[in-house]
């Protein structure tokens, strides 16, 4: 979900619209505003999104002071009553909320059997009437003392109609960015919605609160101790969050990759000493040779970029890696080992399971860094350090930038790890040469689109596919598989290629394309024998590679040659254009696919 306040001289509401629509992408089931003027507070909510809103939003929902709201459905479906804002009964508060109350139920019912009547079936409605029923003076107190009653995680922001100069905002597990405008204040849960208007910006910690008004903010925990912050300057541009010419965010952030990548790598490259230099890893080389293992955590394509890395880690440093979910990861009690590395990878940095398997680490003392994207987010601050990606900012639901910036981060810290031990000197220097050139190895790829739109076709018109792969081509096949789910709403699943023959081969028909990520390598001629075995059977064969392959395969996906560890990264590039434009043929919403949001800051 995201939230966006606005407190100074304009009319909020336009402001709030404006915001809402870039974090449209955090969800983007059901949209309101409130707003304050004379007095009065006016609401209008609107089920679908902020479109339908903006459409229907009546005149008088206006003033200097509003909070604003896109939701992705928690408690309660989809509906113009669910949608926040949420008022007190005696209309004077309006409140809006990411995260999710744990002691909803048990407050609910009491409220309900002191009188109160819920309009909504959410959790967030609680939290108004607490703060409506409240007895302290202050709105900041009104909050605190209903904080206090709940249990959960939560990101806020409150109005009330008799202090109509402030907006109290809190945070605890969701997060809540200040924007220092001039005369005027503002308050999002992502700076996408603040950068057109402000460039200094502040974020909040867990257990904190902040009063807004038009001429500054004060922070403090929740039991009243003043906090100072340092206000922050935004990195990037508004452009940087609009769609630069392409109709969908996504197609410009497949685009934007040879940049992206280049972003990751700038400034890290050591030519003279065959390795990479990672500024946010503060560990000597010492410390490094103590780590016996990697353990990289994430969530959705986070996580596939994760198993790629575990392979590049392993590879190139020789210590054994890999990748678990970051949402099983927290669940199953895992063994932390004071000998092992964790990663923990994320594009947002605000993904709650991956941060809630961040603090499992470190509840049990263990050191993770992150691999993240968006700069002072929630996972790069709870970790030791890490390596940002600096790939700009990523809008649409689906990853494709950030996904390639993250393996290229970890080839980075693969190529690191193995200098401080066994990797040569020629090797090292043999990845820095592959690294430079994978920008304009992307672009080439990109250039072949017509080839890919066409294959496109196939899988348009299929129930459902497969995406094989071997080793390092397996996570690239299980990252094109999510593309075409995300984005076309077909149903692909992955498979290792070698583990065709043991079930998934009964499934093979005309009907059913397979997609096989078979690069030049050592295992070129099982791939091959994937394909026969898959042509046997009548199934249509896409492949993806650095050569053709004359009758087994029914299209081809030709992408340049890299060092077989980097490979990886050219080989997806033709995958995302392959969803995108099944999507397309589809009819489908690319930016942003039903029933998703790009950070899920939920459990
Ligand atoms: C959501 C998005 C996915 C994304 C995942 C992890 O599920 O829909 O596209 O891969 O979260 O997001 P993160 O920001 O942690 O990389």
């Amino acid at each position: 979900c995201g939230i966006v306040g606005y407190v100074g001289r304009q009319d909020a509401v336009p402001l709030l619209i404006e915001g809402l629509q870039r974090l449209e992408y955090r969800g983007y089931d059901s949209a309101g505003v409130a707003a304050v003027k004379n007095g009065t507070l006016r609401v209008a909510k609107a089920e679908g999104k902020v479109r339908d809103l903006l459409d229907g939003l009546p005149k008088k929902v206006a003033g200097p002071i509003g909070i604003g709201h896109t939701r992705w459905a928690t408690h309660g479906p989809p509906s113009d009553l669910n949608a926040h804002p949420h008022v007190d009964a005696d209309e004077h508060v309006a409140v809006v909320h990411n995260g999710i109350l744990e002691n909803a139920d048990s407050l609910r019912a009491e409220l309900e059997r002191e009188g109160v009547e819920f309009l909504s079936d959410t959790d967030t409605e609680i939290l108004a009437h607490l703060v409506g029923r409240s007895t302290q003076p202050e709105l900041e107190d009104k909050v605190r003392e209903a904080l206090r009653r709940v249990q959960g995680a939560y990101g806020i922001a409150v109005i009330d109609t008799r202090t109509p100069d402030r907006i109290v905002v809190a945070r605890n597990g969701s997060p809540v960015v200040l924007g220092i405008g001039n005369r005027e204040m503002l308050v999002a849960s992502d700076v996408a919605a603040l950068v057109k208007h402000v460039q200094q910006v502040v974020f909040l910690d867990d257990g904190e609160m902040a009063v807004l008004t038009a001429d500054g903010f004060t922070t403090s925990t929740l039991d009243r101790k003043k906090t100072d912050k340092e206000p922050q300057e935004i990195e990037g541009d508004v452009e940087d969050y609009e769609k630069g010419g392409y109709e969908h965010y996504l197609r410009k952030e497949i685009a934007d990759q040879p940049q992206a990548v280049a972003g990751t790598l700038r400034g890290r490259l050591d030519e003279r000493f065959a390795t990479a230099h990672l500024g946010g890893i503060e560990l000597s080389a010492r410390d490094l040779r103590t780590i016996r293992r990697v353990k990289i955590l994430g969530c959705g394509s986070a996580y596939y970029s994760g198993i790629v890395g575990a392979e590049l880690i392993e590879s190139l440093a020789r210590l054994p890696a890999d990748a678990e979910p970051a949402s099983e990861f927290r669940y199953r009690n895992p063994v932390i080992d004071p000998d092992t590395l964790y990663l923990a990878v994320s594009q947002s940095g605000e993904t709650f399971d991956t941060l809630a398997a961040v603090h499992e680490v470190q509840r049990k003392g263990g050191r993770v860094l992150g691999v993240v994207n968006v700069v002072g987010s929630s996972i790069a601050r709870a970790c030791e350090g890490g390596i940002y990606l600096h790939a700009g900012p990523e809008v649409s639901v689906a990853s494709t930038k950030a996904f390639n910036a993250s393996v290229v981060a970890f080839a980075l810290l693969a190529l690191h790890l193995g200098r401080v031990r066994d990797l040569s000197p020629a090797d090292g220097k043999r990845l820095i040469t592959g690294l430079e050139r994978l920008p304009d190895q992307i672009a080439t790829v990109l250039e072949d689109e017509e080839v890919v739109r066409q294959a496109a076709q196939r899988f348009a018109d299929a129930p459902s596919a497969f995406y094989i792969g071997r080793v390092r081509g397996y996570p690239i096949a299980l990252e094109g598989a999510q593309k075409l789910k995300e984005l076309s709403y077909v149903h692909a699943e992955a498979y290792p290629a070698s583990e065709l023959k043991h079930g998934p081969l009964a499934l093979i028909s005309p009907e059913m394309p397979t997609v096989v990520i078979a690069p030049d390598d050592h295992l070129i001629d099982k791939n091959r024998s994937a394909m026969e075995q898959i042509k046997a059977r009548g199934g249509p064969v896409v492949a993806v590679g650095h050569s053709p392959f004359a009758g087994l395969a029914d299209e081809t996906l030709i992408v340049p040659k890299n060092e077989p560890e980097l490979d990886s990264v050219l080989l997806g590039v033709p995958l995302q254009l392959l969803a995108y434009h099944a999507s397309m043929l589809l009819g489908r919403d690319v930016d942003q696919p039903r029933n998703l949001a790009k950070s899920v800051t939920v459990e």
